[in-house]
């Protein structure tokens, strides 16, 4: 490996924005590590496609939300390839439920992987990442929507945009910046589970360009951030969304 390759990380890369998230900085000339927490077999896959377009990846699992995991999980990266540049966070989990008493641990959950998961994996990379290192982490546009059901997962990405923002600060004097991408609707497992074609068809209406987003457009987004052009974008919530306000 040439000493001046890039190395990155991409929290939960084994399947929808992550795995494309993966393939666009690996494409970047990047090393990429392709985290993910059980799809060892889509984690290796990513791996595969990135091998085969010729570039460099290791799949390392790590349930995000554990402290020795992560631990474990930069220290592989480090190990193996000696410098980290860019940490992705995007490994996150979507359950509904109404705010009720008997429905405390859709709450405990979200927070847990989506907050708790967040702290771990920025603190982590805002103690090892290099001089010039960028971290971003991923939030969701529906913080605007505020629709009924998405309660815990509302209050754990708002969770991640005041992290954000307060890292950022933290990291003064380092020149890293610290962003959040926050995407509409996205075609991948996490949006379309438990919905019926009706209400798929009725949130991707929703936004003035009438589509659902694709992976490949929030992993643009990414890169952008991660670039030289994105070099003065610092505690930002992107919000790429079609529209959806
Ligand atoms: N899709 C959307 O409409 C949308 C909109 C706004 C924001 N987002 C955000 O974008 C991110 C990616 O979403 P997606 O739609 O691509 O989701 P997805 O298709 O469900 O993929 C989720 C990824 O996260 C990993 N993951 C889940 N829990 C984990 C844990 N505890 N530790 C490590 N990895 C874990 C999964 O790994 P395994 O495969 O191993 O389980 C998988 O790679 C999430 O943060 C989500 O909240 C999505």
């Amino acid at each position: 490996m040439s000493k001046q390759q890039k190395v990155a990380i991409v929290t939960g890369a084994s399947r929808g924005i992550g795995r494309a998230i993966a393939l666009k900085l690996a494409e970047g000339n990047f090393t990429v590590i392709v985290n993910y927490a059980g799809s060892a077999e889509k984690a290796q896959a990513v791996v595969t496609d990135i091998e085969t377009a010729g570039g460099r990846a290791q799949a390392v699992q790590a349930d995000i939300s554990d402290a020795a995991a992560v631990e474990r999980l930069f220290a592989t990266t480090l190990e193996r390839f000696g410098r980290l540049d860019v940490v992705v966070h995007n490994a996150g989990i979507m359950e509904m439920g109404h705010i009720t008493t008997d429905s405390l641990d859709v709450l405990d959950r979200a927070l847990s992987v989506n907050l708790r998961g967040s702290w771990l994996v920025m603190a982590k990379a805002a103690e090892v990442l290099e001089q010039g290192g960028r971290i971003i982490a991923l939030s969701s546009s529906v913080l605007a929507k505020s629709f009924p059901g998405y309660g815990a997962y509302i209050a754990s990405k708002a969770g991640v945009e005041g992290l954000v923002k307060v890292l950022a600060n933290e990291l003064r004097g380092r020149e890293i910046t610290v962003n959040a991408v926050a995407p509409g609707p996205v075609a991948t497992e996490l949006f379309f589970e438990g919905k019926s074609e009706e209400q798929v068809a009725h949130i991707a209406g929703m936004a003035p360009l009438e589509r659902l987003g694709q992976p490949e457009e929030i992993a643009g987004t990414v890169a952008f951030l991660v670039g030289p052009d994105g070099g003065w974008v610092n505690a930002q919530i992107l919000r790429a969304n079609g529209g959806f306000a």
